[in-house]
């Protein structure tokens, strides 16, 4: 099975339960979002590569360790993975981004694509995919799927929710890709909605309810 990450900090708790709440206004909500992406982003690039430059401080000639965000892709899944795009950004400037449009069939809940635009030298890149959700996975599959046609150097899935079927589906699919969560609820309902979850992260983020 493949790797799954719980990001347990905290601050990261805290934040998510004031989400969940059915109260929290969107703008709140969107606060939050993108406050608890800047965390999980912390933990998510914890081992991503580094390389040393020369530098002078005001005393003399040293070298620093510098992370190349050039290097770096953050790829969303439209919408709701816009939301935590900002966060991740804050604190990586200067990563590129590629959008992947998938739409979620009502009958059958599988992944329809719609839109995918990315870097064109993505196999030079490592790829962090983000949606707030990884419910039945269909969405997280298809994409990482896509994704794979374009051999990127590294692949990491991160999402702020999801639950034992969502990580099943996925690292059935894609057992080489790391998982990033702040929580794993309990499953899903009959409409594919994470319980206890947050709703409609996409609705919640952008206020369209
Ligand atoms: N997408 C959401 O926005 N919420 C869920 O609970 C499941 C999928």
């Amino acid at each position: 099975m493949g790797e799954v990450h719980l990001i347990d900090h905290p601050l990261v708790q805290h934040k998510l339960t004031l989400m969940r709440r059915k109260e929290a206004s969107t703008n709140s909500f969107r606060r939050l979002t993108n406050e608890i992406s800047a965390l999980m982003t912390y933990e998510v690039l914890r081992d991503i590569a580094m390389q040393e430059i020369d530098i002078e401080t005001p005393l003399e000639v040293t070298t620093g360790k510098v992370i190349d965000g050039k290097k770096l892709v953050f790829v969303s899944i439209l919408r709701a993975g816009n939301g935590i795009l900002d966060g991740m950004l804050g604190l990586v400037p200067g990563a590129r981004v590629g959008h992947i449009g998938l739409y979620r069939d009502p009958k059958t809940l599988g992944a329809v694509e719609y839109y995918f635009k990315m870097p064109g030298d993505l196999h030079e890149r490592d790829v962090v995919v983000v949606d707030p959700m990884l419910a039945t996975g269909n969405s997280a599959v298809a994409a990482v799927e896509r994704l794979k046609e374009c051999s990127p150097k590294s692949i990491k899935f991160v999402c702020l929710l999801t639950c034992p079927e969502g990580i099943a589906a996925f690292h059935k699919a894609h057992p080489d890709v790391p998982l990033y969560t702040a929580a794993i609820d309990r499953g899903l309902n009959d409409h594919g909605y994470i319980l206890p979850g947050l709703g409609d992260a996409g609705d919640r983020i952008f206020g369209t309810k």
